[in-house]
């Protein structure tokens, strides 16, 4: 009697063990998405893209010179993924991951890329991050502009 449960046991632990060994790869190392780029997210997001294309976001690199691209504490807000797998390294390493792109707001996509439809939606952060995350109000948005806000702020 007291074998039942005990081959049951076995029994079930073989076949886990040969469902993991089909798909190791993700049963292993569970979900950690990396980053693609917004080239492959247009594939299927043609709309979003251009949208994104007209906006500084896209071009949030060019704002930097050259030696501001190799700060970190500017790279931080101004590329996608910045030290992750697959984002931002250095404009020579990897300059399509530069600039504020799609997973910047919406998270690493290679998961939800590979995803069957109806995983889509539970791949991708479809809300997007909360802009504050780098629109901080400590963040010295006239360093360029100088004056010129200033007399925007004296506006009623
Ligand atoms: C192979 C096609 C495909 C690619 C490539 C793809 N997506 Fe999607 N994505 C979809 C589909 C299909 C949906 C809609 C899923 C649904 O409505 O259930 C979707 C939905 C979304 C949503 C909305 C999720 C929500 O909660 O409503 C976001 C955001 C998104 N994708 C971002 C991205 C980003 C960022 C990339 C690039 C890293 C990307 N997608 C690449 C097919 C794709
Ligand atoms: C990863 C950092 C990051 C996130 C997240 C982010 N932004 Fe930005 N945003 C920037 C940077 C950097 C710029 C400046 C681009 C430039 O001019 O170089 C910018 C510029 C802008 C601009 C002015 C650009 C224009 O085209 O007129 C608006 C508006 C804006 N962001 C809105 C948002 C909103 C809304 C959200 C949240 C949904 C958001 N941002 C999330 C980094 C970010
Ligand atoms: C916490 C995130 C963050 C960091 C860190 C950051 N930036 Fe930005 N930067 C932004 C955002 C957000 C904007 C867009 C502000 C807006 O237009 O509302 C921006 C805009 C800019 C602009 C354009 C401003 C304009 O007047 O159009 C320049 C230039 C800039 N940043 C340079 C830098 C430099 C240089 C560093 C490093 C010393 C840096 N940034 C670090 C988030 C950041
Ligand atoms: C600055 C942050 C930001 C960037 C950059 C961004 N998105 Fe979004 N995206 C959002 C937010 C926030 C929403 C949610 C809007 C809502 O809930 O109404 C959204 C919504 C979406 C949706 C859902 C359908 C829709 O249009 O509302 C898709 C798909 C999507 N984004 C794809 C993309 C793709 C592809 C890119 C790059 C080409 C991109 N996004 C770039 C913030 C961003």
């Amino acid at each position: 009697m007291k074998m039942m449960p005990l081959l049951g046991c076995m029994v079930f632990l073989g076949l886990a063990g040969l469902i993991v060994a089909q798909d190791a790869p993700v049963a292993d190392k569970p979900a950690e998405a990396a980053y693609l780029g917004a080239d492959k997210c247009k594939m299927c997001h043609s709309k979003q893209h251009v949208t994104w294309t007209k906006m500084k976001h896209s071009r949030a690199i060019e704002s930097l010179s050259a030696e501001e691209q190799k700060n970190a504490e500017c790279v931080k807000c101004h590329v996608t993924g910045y030290g992750k797998t697959g984002g931002f390294e250095s404009m020579e390493k990897t300059p399509k991951m530069a600039g504020v792109q799609c997973e910047a707001c919406h998270g690493a996509g290679s998961l939800h890329m590979k995803a069957p439809k109806p995983e889509k939606k539970n791949t991708i952060n479809g809300k997007g991050t909360d802009c504050r995350e780098c629109h901080s109000p400590h963040v010295d948005v006239n360093r360029k502009k100088g004056g010129e806000e200033k007399k925007e702020e004296a506006k009623p």
